[in-house]
């Protein structure tokens, strides 16, 4: 960044001290082990339940395999139907801090809607963070499309354009506070801030990584200019169209801003002895107790006019069954040996990372911790 001021004594380069910047080939993280049900949306037995002894085993059980971001979901309220997924949670800062604390080596994630929290107050938190993990955390930006819990705050979603105009406006303030020493006024659109101060410095120098899942042209374009970590889905089976799709990233940050970014996605681990169990597990827990109500209620939540989303009604049960499955992740199904080879082949299409889920999350953690990470490191992309 141009003008940031040289590393202080207790700065330490971020390529270094972040493990989501590591040069293992295929990164791996834990996505939304800080909600009720976890990734699920379904009245299946042994889905997570929160408690603080249950997310820290996960992140316990993530950090013993060296797993390099644990990624919480930014989340106020749930989504009804008969199990009310993602209702119950630990906010995302606080489970962060704690987190961090209770890890030694895992990246770890906290994920601010720029609308409900203020960029000193963020910018502050996320710095002590960074200090308790010793260099190791990563902020989300969300803008939010949840539009009934941006509401419960008395918080209006903004049209999609304008939310960001505003993350742009949040970020640069949070990025000036952890990199600039004078006291500074920010006269903005959206914030007014006078002599601006932080202090200390975060561990991470110029400043911690920044993360963001935008889907939109405008996300992608945020994500690739500003971002060091960006998300995206992976939705065919075709290799060609997957590798195109993450090149895609690539070639917009490199060619448009001059800047690398790190891509990743998320998936859904349904592992059993054979792949027929494995596929009668997965009819079992979406199709048999599958929470249906609250999928669609997410899908319809995501597709209204103020989200400018072209969702047509054909697609919404099949998208509601991504959601029901894993939040949307990739589905991996089958034995130990398939899980590898579909790791192996997100890699294959350009992936640095991705955030893994389990539908029974500690159950399913502990397996692939016991039987499918040994194989997985076989492959050279875990050294
Ligand atoms: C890995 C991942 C994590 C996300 N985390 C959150 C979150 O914590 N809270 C939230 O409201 N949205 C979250 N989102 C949604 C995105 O931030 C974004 O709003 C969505 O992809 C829509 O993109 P758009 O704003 O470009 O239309 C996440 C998406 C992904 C893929």
């Amino acid at each position: 960044m141009p003008g940031t001021p040289p590393p202080k004594a207790h700065q330490k380069h971020r390529l270094e001290s972040n493990p989501a910047f590591g040069s293992r080939k295929l990164k791996l993280g834990t996505f939304q082990t800080n909600l009720d049900s976890g990734c699920v949306m379904s009245d299946l037995d042994g889905r997570l339940e929160i408690t603080w002894p249950n997310t820290v085993t996960l992140a316990q059980l993530a950090d013993a395999m060296d797993f390099e971001a644990l990624v919480p979901v930014a989340r106020w309220r749930g989504f009804g139907g008969a199990t009310d997924p993602q209702g119950p949670g630990f906010e995302t800062y606080t489970w962060a801090a704690g987190i961090a604390g209770a890890t030694r080596h895992s990246g770890v994630v906290s994920t601010s809607h720029v609308a409900l929290s203020h960029p000193i107050i963020a910018a502050k938190q996320s710095t002590v963070i960074d200090h308790i993990s010793n260099g190791r955390y990563t902020l989300n930006i969300v803008n939010g499309w949840n539009f009934p819990e941006m509401e419960m705050f008395g918080v209006s979603l903004l049209e999609h354009e304008e939310r960001y105009a505003y993350a742009e406006e949040w970020l640069s303030i949070v990025k000036r506070l952890w990199t600039a020493d004078d006291r500074f006024d920010h006269d903005g659109k959206f914030y007014r801030i006078k002599g601006g101060y932080l202090q200390p410095k975060p561990i991470q120098h110029p400043y911690p990584a920044i993360m963001n899942a935008g889907s939109s042209e405008r996300g992608r374009h945020f994500a690739c200019k500003y971002c060091d970590l960006v998300f995206t889905n992976i939705r065919s089976h075709d290799i060609a169209t997957n590798t195109a799709h993450v090149a895609a990233y690539h070639r917009l940050a490199r060619e448009e801003y001059g800047r690398e970014v790190r891509v990743w996605s998320n998936a859904t681990i349904i592992q059993a002895e054979t792949e027929k169990e494995a596929r009668d597990f997965y009819h079992y827990y979406v199709h048999e107790k599958g929470d249906w109500v609250a999928a669609r209620y997410v899908i319809d939540t995501m597709g209204a006019e103020i989200n400018q989303r072209d969702y047509p009604e054909a697609r919404r049960n099949a998208m509601a069954e991504m959601m029901i499955s894993g939040w949307g992740g990739f589905p991996l199904v089958g034995t130990k040996e398939q899980i590898v080879d579909g790791l192996m082949t997100l890699s294959k299409i350009g992936l640095d990372g991705v955030l893994l889920s389990w539908p029974r999350y500690i159950e399913g953690m502990r397996e692939f911790s016991d039987v499918t990470y040994p194989l997985l490191k076989q492959t050279g992309l875990r050294d």
